[in-house]
């Protein structure tokens, strides 16, 4: 076999412009009819292949959770179904950067396995708002978490051979008119919080793509901004990827090409909008004009060839169809148990082995995996949480179980019916919760030893969540439910505790004392049921952390201007709270959360001891000693949150700066901690550059935010 080597200079010296421009538009929208089909079904979209150059097409596909493609094809009896992993959040909770890889590998294998070349993932704007619709399929509200996250999920990835995603660049932290809302924010704000992950990302693991965003950035398309994506990403950051278009974004081709965004996604956008013209053709007059030259077209082909030329099309990798979804599935389900948490616990968790469970809520049947939109999952199945207790043995009360069972198809065959909406989505009536009377409640009651109660809440792209009844909040339905359960319950001495199947906070702030424990199960995946039930019979000990703050009202949310002005259509978007987001906000200015960033109880109990610090080079190294003090297995997250001194800059009362979550430490157990801070990390951006201020700063150890145990001080000449 004679092996010519792919010189991607002669390659460019060779291709003719019309070419060229081939390459950087998508080949279409290949799920409509009248275009050629897909490579792999359900994939997002392709690359054009140039056959005379032996340039073949990539093959990218979603997503966050798990890779997005159709598990069924026409006259094929295989399927195609991938994991799906717990969502972002979810992930984010278990501040573990190794289950993170070993999460992005898993995802990798079937990525390279079904024959696609680059995974739209991982997402990582950030929780701005609690009604972010997609707020799911992203890690947390803190830029240091979010970026060490997705740094550990893209090495994993990428160490499969194939390509992982950043998106979506920048500042796109709503769904409502997502694809025009102009984001206006300062670019202290934008750089220490919005851009800050992706920064940590590309610069610890060098994604091969990145995905800009449909929104504007004060002013411009962030698809056609140079200063982003060139004086920022890669003059300031280093990035030498390709980046695309998130699907149909900005509304000048010419402009977007000119602006180095080097690939535009998913192609022909105006089969889907009427008004767009083929981006070839705009692009083609743009260089016929001298708006774009020869040397532009060069530098976009030469970045995305060098993508290319990595992928597993390229190399002619013979996929097998058949990813090794039994070892994903202990991947998904180990993830999802290290996210899992605990939000209260009195006396009431883990339950002994012979406790008798009676199971409420609809949830229990329709468990919610994930949520909805490019980041959603065809997994071969989903175990929901009645089953996941059958199947672990717990004592489950039957004739309760079979009546939800009943009760639900009942629901969905007569007065809630699952119906298709304009994209083939399947539109889900919300069932009722409170069908039963106190004394049927009296009747379970008696013959069990807990209740349980499941919420679910379900969101996804392109709308934002409601501050309704039903969404953020509770509905009556389940309110009066809920207080029965809590009132029978315990009056007859017996605990009652609440589950939270949902992708992104909700009020807890007025039902909480309804109840003795909170288990928050986020949306966690395939393998949800089990997970719930080794938790809650403390086969696994919680050891999940909040990547996100559960506030005590909305009203005490700092992003006030979400999703903009005019509220009844948004053109624009202040994002005036500035860097006060999140815990940055509830700390300075002293509001209290119902559950603060950081936080999630254990079965066990943890001390703190031992601070030391000293200077390595361009780090702060903290040592301290963490020790189960408690009597069962557990896993710590340790934080440490810095306050700066006063200096000619504001700051946030405290920020993260660093974290590491122990091994599983045994009864007894000590684990010497060792956690590096380079001083760079403390700098803030004063409007034209970054900088370290002088003086005497608190390094704060802690198991949250606000359980700050172990401080240090460390002055900085
Ligand atoms: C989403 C992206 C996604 C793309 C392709 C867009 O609507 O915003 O996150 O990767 O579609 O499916």
């Amino acid at each position: 076999m004679i092996i010519v080597e792919f010189d991607i200079e002669r390659v460019i010296s060779e291709m003719t412009v019309d070419e060229k421009i081939s390459l950087l538009v998508g080949a279409g929208v290949l799920w409509l009819p009248d275009n050629p089909a897909p490579r792999v079904k359900g994939e997002a979209g392709e690359t054009r292949p140039i056959e005379r150059l032996g340039i073949p097409g990539m093959v990218l596909a979603d997503g966050p959770a798990g890779l997005r493609i159709d598990p069924e094809r026409e006259n094929d009896e295989n399927k195609y179904h991938a994991t799906a992993f717990p969502v972002e959040t979810m992930l984010a909770s278990t501040w573990n950067r190794n289950l993170l890889r070993k999460v992005g590998e898993a995802m990798g294998e079937e990525v390279k396995e079904y024959g696609v070349d680059i995974l739209l993932a991982p997402a990582i704007n950030i929780h701005r708002n609690p009604l972010c619709g997609r707020n799911f399929e992203y890690y947390s509200e803190d830029p240091l978490l979010t970026g060490e996250m997705a740094a550990s999920f893209v090495e994993g990835v990428q160490s499969q051979g194939v390509g992982a995603c950043l998106k979506h660049f920048v500042v796109n932290e709503q769904e409502t008119n997502r694809m025009t809302v102009d984001t206006i924010v300062s670019e202290r704000a934008l750089r220490e919080i919005y851009l800050k992950p992706f920064e940590i990302a590309i610069k610890k693991a060098k994604p091969w793509t990145v995905m800009s965003s449909y929104n504007k950035l004060n002013g411009k398309y962030t698809s056609q901004n140079k200063w982003l994506l060139k004086d920022v990403l890669r003059d300031e950051w280093g990035f030498d990827g390709l980046v695309m278009t998130d699907w149909f974004a900005g509304d000048n081709a010419a402009e977007q090409i000119k602006s180095w965004n080097d690939l535009l996604m998913p192609g022909n956008t105006y089969q889907i909008f009427k008004h767009r013209r083929p981006e070839i053709e705009e692009i083609k007059e743009a260089y016929e004009r001298g708006d774009i030259t020869d040397e532009m077209l060069n530098e976009r082909v030469r970045t995305i060839l060098k993508v290319l030329v990595k992928t597993p099309s390229f190399r002619g990798y013979k996929y097998s169809n058949k990813p090794n979804l039994d070892e994903h599935a202990k991947v998904s389900y180990e993830a999802g148990c290290e996210g899992v948490v605990l939000l209260k616990n009195e006396n009431t968790l883990p339950l002994s082995p012979d406790t008798k469970i009676a199971l409420f809520g609809t949830g229990q049947i329709e468990t919610i995996r994930g949520g909805t939109g490019s980041g959603e999952t065809h997994p071969r199945y989903t175990i929901n949480f009645l089953d996941g207790a059958i199947e672990k043995g717990l004592n489950v009360d039957m004739e309760l179980a079979e009546f939800y069972r009943k009760k639900v198809s009942d629901f969905r065959a007569t007065d809630y019916v699952i119906t298709k909406g304009q994209w083939g989505e399947d539109i889900i009536p919300r069932l009722p919760q409170d069908f039963f009377s106190e004394e049927d409640i009296e009747k379970y009651a008696s013959r069990n030893d807990v209740g349980i109660f499941i919420i679910t809440r379900i969101s996804g792209e392109g709308v934002d969540r409601k501050l309704e009844e039903g969404d953020f909040y509770l509905t009556d339905d389940e309110l009066s439910i809920m207080s029965k359960l809590s009132n029978v319950f315990r009056k007859q001495g017996k605990k009652f505790i609440v589950v939270l199947n949902i992708g992104s906070p909700i009020e807890v702030e007025g039902w909480k004392n309804l109840c003795d424990a909170i288990l928050l199960v986020w949306q966690p995946g395939q393998e949800a049921g089990r997970i719930f039930a080794d938790v809650i019979s403390g086969k696994v000990n919680p050891s999940g952390k909040l990547p996100t703050t559960f506030p005590k009202r909305y009203e005490d949310v700092p992003s006030r201007s979400f999703p903009g002005e005019p509220k009844d259509n948004p053109q624009t978007v202040v994002y005036d709270e500035d860097i006060y987001v999140g815990y940055r906000y509830y700390d300075t200015f002293r509001v209290e959360p119902a559950f603060e960033f950081g936080f999630g109880l254990s079965y066990t109990t943890f001390e703190y001891s031992n601070l030391k610090l000293y200077r390595d080079g361009g780090d702060i190294v903290v040592t301290f000693e963490i020790k189960n003090t408690g009597d069962m297995a557990g896993k710590e997250v340790a934080q440490i949150y810095v306050r700066a001194p006063r200096g000619k800059i504001d700051k946030p009362y405290q920020e993260l700066k660093g974290f590491e979550k122990t091994k599983l430490l045994e009864p007894g157990e000590t684990q010497k901690m060792e956690i590096k801070i380079p001083v760079s990390s403390l700098a803030s951006f004063n409007g034209h550059c970054w900088i370290v201020e002088k003086g005497e700063y608190e390094i704060r150890v802690g198991a949250s935010s606000r359980d700050i145990r172990l401080i240090g001080k460390y002055v900085l000449d």
